[in-house]
């Protein structure tokens, strides 16, 4: 059955990392309405416990999607994805896209065989980026590093706020200082947030190494699944966030370079 032509794709984060896929999406489907959910008041997912983020995510989900019947919800966070992708499409009946390290494809740009990955500590000790290493990299070396200040310093700068060259030194340094880490020629952002703050990254990591992430990916992947549906746009498009009222002031205008018009409490 076809799904009604202003049903929105839900694209869901802990925060404003979602948005670097939305800009992707926007790219393929111009003409998708969208609503973009945030649990601002669960941020920042990549310091709770597996079982935290499931209930949170599951749970928050399973509500949206009953009240907002969404085509299709892609889950833009590696954090909630690596952790409640399967959880989540055993329960909800609606298609669910997730967001994986981009693992693969940095295995096929490194030359050098050293590649960094970045993540939230939730998304680098999941036994999924475990398989996405053994299944894509085998014969490269994967260093990791969780880098939780990059997604504050992605939330403030969406925000107004100045940067705080200490976070990004510390993701840098995290990745140089371990074995091997001399040689990193790609690293792997792998939380939604980091897109955001990549004219930083590069220019501490120098000119030599390439970044990668997952949201063109996950943008073809939605185009994909939503083949030869009808969209019509009815109303503007909107973002839901769990958090405070006062955020929502500060964070409205960066919503608009999105073509998210109305930004409103869930
Ligand atoms: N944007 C999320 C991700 O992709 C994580 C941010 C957080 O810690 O909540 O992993």
């Amino acid at each position: 059955m076809q799904p009604a032509p202003d049903a929105p794709i839900l694209l869901f984060d802990s925060g404003i990392g979602g948005l670097t896929v939305l800009a992707e999406l926007r790219r393929v489907l111009p003409q998708a309405p969208v609503l973009y959910v945030a649990d601002t008041a669960g941020l920042p997912y990549g310091e709770k416990t597996e079982a935290q983020i499931a209930a949170r995510v599951a749970g928050l989900l399973g509500r949206l999607s009953e009240r907002f019947a969404p085509r299709l919800i892609t889950i833009a966070c590696n954090t909630a994805s690596t952790i409640a992708l399967g959880m989540v499409r055993d329960v909800l009946q609606v298609p669910i896209v997730g967001t994986v390290p981009a693992i693969k494809p940095a295995a096929a740009m490194t030359r050098s065989g050293t590649i960094g990955l970045l993540g939230t500590a939730a998304t680098i000790r999941q036994a999924y980026v475990d398989q996405l290493e053994a299944e894509f990299a085998t014969g490269k070396r994967l260093l990791r590093h969780a880098a939780p200040e990059l997604v504050q310093a992605a939330e403030g700068r969406l925000r107004g706020a100045a940067m705080d060259p200490a976070a990004i030194e510390a993701a840098v340094t995290g990745l140089r200082r371990q074995p091997g880490g001399d040689s990193i020629d790609t690293v792997v952002l792998a939380c939604t947030h980091f897109p955001l703050l990549v004219d930083k990254l590069s220019h501490a990591f120098g000119p030599d190494v390439r970044f990668v992430d997952g949201a063109a990916g996950i943008a073809r992947r939605i185009a994909h699944l939503t083949q030869g549906q009808t969209f019509i746009r009815k109303s503007p498009d909107r973002a839901l966030f769990t958090g405070t009222a006062d955020d929502l002031h500060a964070i409205g205008p960066a919503l608009l370079n999105y073509h998210v018009e109305q930004c409103e409490r869930f």
